[in-house]
Parts: C-alpha cells; sequence; structure tokens
C-alpha cells in the first residue's frame, strides 16, 4: 500500500503527529521534498522533540527514508540523530536512509537566502536556512550532492567548480565570499559526509522494492499545497513542489502504485511568513486563536496569522493533491468562540468566487463571504469518539465534510498521540 500525506493549507497543519500516528501500519516513512525549513514536533512521552529534518515514522518500527527531492544541512540531520540519541531513541543506518541524489545545502546558500532576502523590499518571510538557493542550484545542475560529501577530493573537486560563481553572487549581495571556499567549513562538511557515509541509499529502489515485496509506505510532505512552488501563491511561496503528486516525481515511483491521498487539514487556518491569507483575524480572536493553538513557529519562532477556515483555498487543495481522506486537525482549539465563520467564498470587486484566482494580487484583494456556525463551550481535549463531541462540534466537522466533498478519516483534538480518533 502506498500512502501519501500533504497539508493542504499554508504548512503547520499537524501533518508530524498524523505521521507519527499513522506509521505502525508502514514499513516505510518517506520525506519527499523541502528542507529544515519544516518543523514538527513529536512528544515521546514527557520529552518533546523539535525536528526539521527526520520523517516521524522513527518512533515505531518503520524505517525513514529522505528522499533525493528534498535539500538538506547535514549538520542539522546529525544534530537530529544526537539529540534522539541521548534521549534514548538510536538511529542506526538499519532505520535510516538518505539518498546519494539529495542536494547538500552548503553554508553559502544560507548567506545567500539571508542576503537576498534582506534586500528585498516586498519580503517572502523565508525561513533563512537556504532553502531557496539549494534548489536553484538543483536546478542550474550546479549542486552539491550527499554522494559529493564522501571523500574530500570529490568535494574539493565540486567546490572548484562551483566557487568563482557563488563568491560573485555572494559579492553581488554585499557579503563575504570567503565562506564559500572556507577551509574550516569544508573541513566540517567532510566530517558530516563521513558519519552520513552509511546511511546513504538509493530511496526510488527501496520503495518500489517494498511496494513490489507488498510492503507499506508513507509518503510525507512539507509545507503546505499553498505553499507549492508552481500552484502556490506566487512569490510568497517555498521553492519545492509541496503537493501530492510531487511525492511520485521526487522519490521516483510511478502514479499508478499510489492508493490513497490523506489531507491534512486545520480547523482554521494559519501562516507563517508573508502572502495574502483572506481570512486573516487582525483582532483578538486572531490573538486567541494564536494562543490557544500555540501557533509560534517550530523553525523559526514567529508568530503564525490565524484566520477562519477557508473553503475556496481548501477545494483548490482538494483539486491539487486529489485527497481520498481527511485527517481534521486542532478542533479543540475553536473552543469559546461565538459565532464560528467559514468563508464559503470571496467578494473579488463586487465578483462572487468560490474558487481562488489564479493571480496572487487578485488573491489578496479577495474579501471573505462567511457562513456562521454554532461554537462550543466544552473543552474536547479529553474526548475520544466522534459521539463523544458536543453537538455544534459534531455539526461543524459534518458541515465541513459536506462542503469538502471528501471523507474526514481522523479527528484530532490535542497534541498526544491519544488525543486523536478515526471519525
Ligand atoms: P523558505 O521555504 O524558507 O524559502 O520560505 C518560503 C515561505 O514558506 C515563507 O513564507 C516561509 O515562512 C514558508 N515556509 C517554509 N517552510 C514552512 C513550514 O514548514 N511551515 C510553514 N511555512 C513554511
Amino acid at each position: 500500500m502506498f500512502t501519501i500525506i500533504t497539508g493542504s493549507q499554508f504548512g503547520d497543519e499537524g501533518k508530524g503527529k498524523i505521521v507519527d500516528l499513522m506509521s505502525k501500519d508502514y514499513d516505510l516513512v518517506v520525506r519527499f521534498q523541502g528542507g529544515n525549513n519544516a518543523g514538527h514536533t513529536v512528544k515521546v512521552g514527557d520529552d518533546v522533540y523539535k525536528l526539521h529534518l527526520i520523517p516521524s515514522g522513527f518512533l515505531l518500527d518503520s524505517r525513514v527514508l529522505i528522499g533525493p527531492g528534498t535539500v538538506v544541512d547535514p549538520g542539522v540531520l546529525l544534530e537530529e540523530v544526537d539529540m534522539l540519541s541521548a534521549g534514548g531513541i538510536d538511529l542506526p543506518p538499519e532505520k535510516m536512509g538518505i539518498d546519494a541524489k539529495t542536494s547538500i545545502i552548503m553554508p553559502y546558500h544560507i548567506e545567500l537566502d539571508v542576503l537576498r532576502e534582506s534586500k528585498r523590499t516586498e519580503k517572502i518571510g523565508t525561513t533563512g536556512r537556504g532553502i531557496g538557493f539549494a534548489y536553484i542550484d538543483k536546478v542550474a545542475r550546479d549542486e552539491v550532492r550527499m554522494a559529493d560529501l564522501t571523500s574530500s577530493e570529490r568535494l574539493m573537486k565540486r567546490l572548484s567548480e562551483l566557487a568563482a560563481s557563488k563568491e560573485a553572487a555572494i559579492r553581488d549581495l554585499g557579503g563575504d565570499p570567503g565562506i564559500v571556499m572556507d577551509e574550516g567549513l569544508i573541513e566540517k562538511y567532510v566530517q558530516l559526509g563521513e558519519r552520513m557515509a552509511p546511511y546513504i541509499t538509493d530511496v526510488s529502489y527501496e520503495v518500489n522494492k517494498a511496494l513490489d515485496d507488498g510492503k507499506n509506505v508513507l509518503a510525507e510532505g512539507a509545507q503546505g499545497t499553498h505553499l507549492d512552488v508552481i500552484h502556490g501563491t506566487q512569490k510568497f511561496v517555498t521553492s519545492s513542489c509541496t503537493i501530492a503528486g510531487s511525492a511520485c516525481a521526487n522519490i521516483g515511483v510511478g502514479p499508478t502504485r499510489v492508493d490513497s491521498v490523506l489531507g491534512i487539514v486545520k480547523a482554521y487556518i494559519t501562516r507563517v511568513g508573508e502572502g495574502p491569507m483572506p481570512t486573516e483575524l487582525f483582532d483578538d480572536l486572531g490573538k486567541q486563536i494564536q494562543e490557544a493553538g500555540g501557533e509560534i513557529g517550530t523553525t523559526t519562532g514567529r508568530s503564525r496569522r490565524c484566520g477562519w477556515f477557508d473553503l475556496p483555498l481548501l477545494k483548490k487543495a482538494i483539486y491539487l493533491n486529489g485527497y481520498t481522506s481527511i485527517a481534521l486537525t486542532k478542533l479543540d482549539v475553536l473552543l469559546d468562540l461565538e459565532p464560528i465563520k467559514v468563508c464559503v467564498a470571496y467578494d473579488l470587486n463586487g465578483k462572487v468566487l468560490d474558487y481562488p484566482p489564479e493571480d496572487t494580487a487578485d488573491l489578496a484583494a479577495c474579501k471573505p463571504v462567511y457562513q456562521e456556525l454554532p461554537g462550543w463551550d466544552d473543552d474536547l481535549t479529553g474526548v475520544q469518539s466522534f459521539d463523544d463531541l458536543p453537538p455544534a462540534a459534531k455539526d461543524y466537522v459534518l458541515y465541513l465534510e459536506d462542503k469538502m466533498g471528501v471523507p474526514v478519516e481522523f479527528i484530532s483534538v490535542g497534541p498526544a498521540r491519544d488525543q486523536t480518533f478515526r471519525k
């Protein structure tokens, strides 16, 4: 069985927790795009781990894989391995693999990302982790690959081919080009490469072979649908394809093998960084949701912008991903809100739209048209089944399910694994 999971909004929908929950039924869990711009929090007993690269499935028996379509900062990856090991969770090469073709985020990518963002008059609000510049180099065929880190001769040869253009790019943006061939940094990357060498694998082969052998594979997306580099709210997007089809292309597995696509949908909407979000709440209600939901970015510590559920954006996410079912997360956060609003359409200069306009500036000009629903004042965090939800919360779920036209499979009412139930 091959299942793909993606975020349906702007990221931070709670994918990590659902992957953690589902991974007991999957032999392989594969991260297919993005890098350490992502972040998820995994709770193990009383310990809380904030992770950016390692997929959530490591807690159970799944083998976790980092696919060739990702961009990886090896220092961050090994810090995560060491942090888990200090907590008694070991990830030897039998439990984790990284593809030889994975693009490496080099220190100069981070420098270029930060310099470029600081020069923009209209900011994107990138996470400053070098993601975009590592992807630029992949497309330009100027990347350093995972396999290039396995010997200092190989890395030096590659860097000497690239150095002049990287130095010029940094100089153009007013930075210090010395970072490109800094001996200390190169030595550090060689050491990181030596540690990672035993983990190198062919992810496409492993996934296809596992499917041939009747095993189960879960592909875990990062960020969210509307941050997709092609279909998202350009230019306020990340640098990779975040939608479900991207799992096949980035892992190297045919679309005919996909069995199901699970969309992770937050019961409201959040966004971190710049870019339009028509239902954004600028008042105390937005703050209330932000506080109740702990809406602070795992990677950058920035506050997430919060707003009401946006059906037009969700309809687009359903088209882009072909969801077969949905996990509705953070339902518990919508406590003591009367009424709860759902955006059912937009008003764009007097025209009513039930699907987002293609142009980002038009989306930014859209005013939400709301349907009001009754709220509830019962704490949902201890609820264990759909039937035990208060009637207004049940109605909210059923209303969204009807409007989305996709069955809700899971409902989550808190951060712990046992605060999730099947509908
Ligand atoms: P980049 O991916 O660092 O280039 O940032 C581009 C945009 O994507 C910015 O608005 C970021 O805040 C946003 N972004 C990147 N990764 C995530 C994520 O994991 N969750 C939410 N937003 C993200």
